[in-house]
């Protein structure tokens, strides 16, 4: 068990929270490979492999009552991260952890984790959109993290994020064990280049608190 949390990117060395910290202060957006521990990353992807694929459903666009299921836009299969195993509570634990240190540094304010392993099959997708629009949204930072060891340049399922709405060029991520990316919601676009071969990732966002007296807005 202590092997799991032992490693770079783990309670052990909070630099690698500073660094997302200024990365997403300064830019927006910041990627990191080999971000977590090894042995974690290995044990998330053993729970997706052996997660039953009755749990994965097709994935919808939108929230709650406005979601559609829309596979010219995307095409990947979504399992929900509850925490019900050592691997995904070491992983939320992270999450937790990361959320403080973001608000302590940045004062975002970030109030809730909400995340899901999702496979995206040969030929899947996911085109250009945004997680979170301005003023409705309470998605407010976007976390992708890698599992497929031994990934290669031609297998395709790039991430491509647009740092300008307008711009055709966007920076390009491979979609390599152990790859974390965050990026703010709403200010950037992105999009999964179709994968050639069985492309797994999880994919989370951090959320303000839009409760109100009148309109509980629990996740998802
Ligand atoms: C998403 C998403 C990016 C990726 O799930 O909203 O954009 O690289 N995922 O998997
Ligand atoms: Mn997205």
């Amino acid at each position: 068990m202590q092997a799991l949390e032992d490693g770079p990117g783990s309670e052990q060395n909070p630099p690698l929270f500073n660094t997302i910290a200024k990365d997403l202060h300064s830019r927006g957006y910041s990627i990191t490979p080999h971000a977590l521990p090894p042995l974690l990353v290995d044990s998330l992807l053993q729970q997706l492999l052996t997660t039953p694929s009755a749990e994965f459903a097709p994935a919808g666009i939108g929230r709650a009552n406005d979601k559609v299921l829309d596979q010219s836009v995307r095409r990947d299969n979504i399992s929900w991260i509850t925490g019900d195993s050592t691997a995904s509570r070491l992983w939320l634990d992270w999450a937790g952890r990361l959320q403080r240190s973001l608000n302590q540094q940045l004062f975002l304010g970030l109030f809730s984790f909400e995340c899901h392993f999702a496979h995206y099959g040969t030929g899947d997708f996911y085109r250009r959109h945004l997680d979170a629009f301005k003023g409705e949204g309470n998605r407010v930072l976007s976390v992708v993290l890698y599992l497929n060891p031994d990934w290669h340049n031609d297998d395709g399922g790039e991430l491509v994020l647009y740092p300008e709405t307008d711009c055709l060029a966007g920076v390009v991520v491979a979609p390599a064990h152990g790859t974390l990316v965050l990026f703010l919601s709403e200010d950037f676009e992105h999009e999964v280049k179709p994968a050639r071969r069985d492309r797994y990732s999880i994919a989370g966002w951090f959320r303000l608190n839009s409760s109100s007296a009148l309109r509980a807005d629990p996740p998802r």
